[in-house]
């Protein structure tokens, strides 16, 4: 239990240790003024409800969840949020009063927070989007896209079958294409978004060509280690406006972060420099 009135938050996952969360909040705790702490919680799935339950008893007012438990939660919570209903998927969690777990999936709107802070003159109804990747980011991208009015979504996924299936949760507007001709997808997109994990350190090169890219389109990686991508290089040599994967990171945390301690945190080039610390 902590002290008296200091609240506690922190991420669950398994593992837990890449976690970036613990040097976002507490940037944030610290320039704030917050007396409050965020804690890396290392959880098996065996202890994830278990664990869920005790923690509002030892003053924890919310957690992060990640990789492998935001499908998990949804069937633990007590209250879901539309959003995390239809992503099927939660990576905050409130301890609510009454004793209810409140279960949101905010990774949607730091991916929509973070084009409109990068690149303020995008406008998701002006053109098709493309994206890469049919995983759980794509989910959360792909419904954010939906909500912010893209008139077409063209989806590729190396395997086919994850892309069809979100084409049958969320309707007409994705076009799945074929993994070897994705970069066909590129002709007259306006939003390109790679939510694969090509690219990521230790991981293969993102290699789709990029030759029908315009220079009309707005280009963001999820991924955030390297920052800039061999993706974004590319992209920004086209012509390209580029939006890096740092920015969805940090503006996913921002909701929970104000439930929690109270305060809605700014996201600037201190809190990408407190993150990027770590790198
Ligand atoms: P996340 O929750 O981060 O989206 P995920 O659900 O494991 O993680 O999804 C990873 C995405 O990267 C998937 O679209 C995956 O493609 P598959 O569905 O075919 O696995 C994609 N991905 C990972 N490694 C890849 C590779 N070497 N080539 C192409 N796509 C890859």
């Amino acid at each position: 239990m902590s002290e008296p009135g200091v609240p506690l938050a922190g991420v669950i996952g398994y593992p837990i240790a890449h976690s970036r969360s613990p040097l976002l909040h507490g940037h944030w705790l610290r320039s704030n003024g917050i007396r409050g702490h965020y804690i890396p919680m290392l959880v098996s799935q065996a202890d994830l409800r278990e664990v869920l339950a005790a923690l509002p008893k030892a003053g924890f007012v919310g957690v992060n969840v990640t990789i492998p438990h935001k499908e998990a939660v949804i069937q633990i919570a007590d209250v879901v949020t539309d959003r995390a209903a239809l992503i099927g998927a939660a990576n905050t969690l409130i301890f609510r009063k009454d004793g209810k777990i409140h279960a949101d999936n905010t990774d949607g709107y730091g991916f929509i927070a973070s084009i409109e802070q990068e690149a303020p003159q995008w406008y998701a109804p002006a053109g098709p989007a493309a994206v890469f990747g049919a995983g759980g980011a794509a989910r959360a991208v792909i419904v954010a896209l939906i909500e912010a009015g893209a008139p077409e979504i063209r989806l590729a996924n190396r395997t086919r079958s994850r892309a069809e299936s979100l084409r049958s949760e969320f309707g007409s507007k994705i076009i799945v294409h074929d993994w070897v001709q994705a970069g066909a997808m590129l002709e007259g997109a306006l939003t390109v978004v790679n939510t694969t994990s090509l690219g990521m350190v230790g991981k293969p090169e993102f290699k789709i060509p990029l030759d029908a890219l315009s220079p009309r389109a707005l280009v963001c990686d999820i991924v955030y280690n390297p920052l800039r991508t061999a993706l974004l290089e590319a992209a920004e040599a086209a012509g390209c406006t580029v939006v890096d994967g740092l920015g969805m990171l940090l503006h996913q945390g921002a909701p929970g972060f104000e439930r929690w301690f109270g305060v809605r945190p700014v996201v600037d080039s201190e809190t990408r420099a407190a993150v990027l610390g770590a790198f």
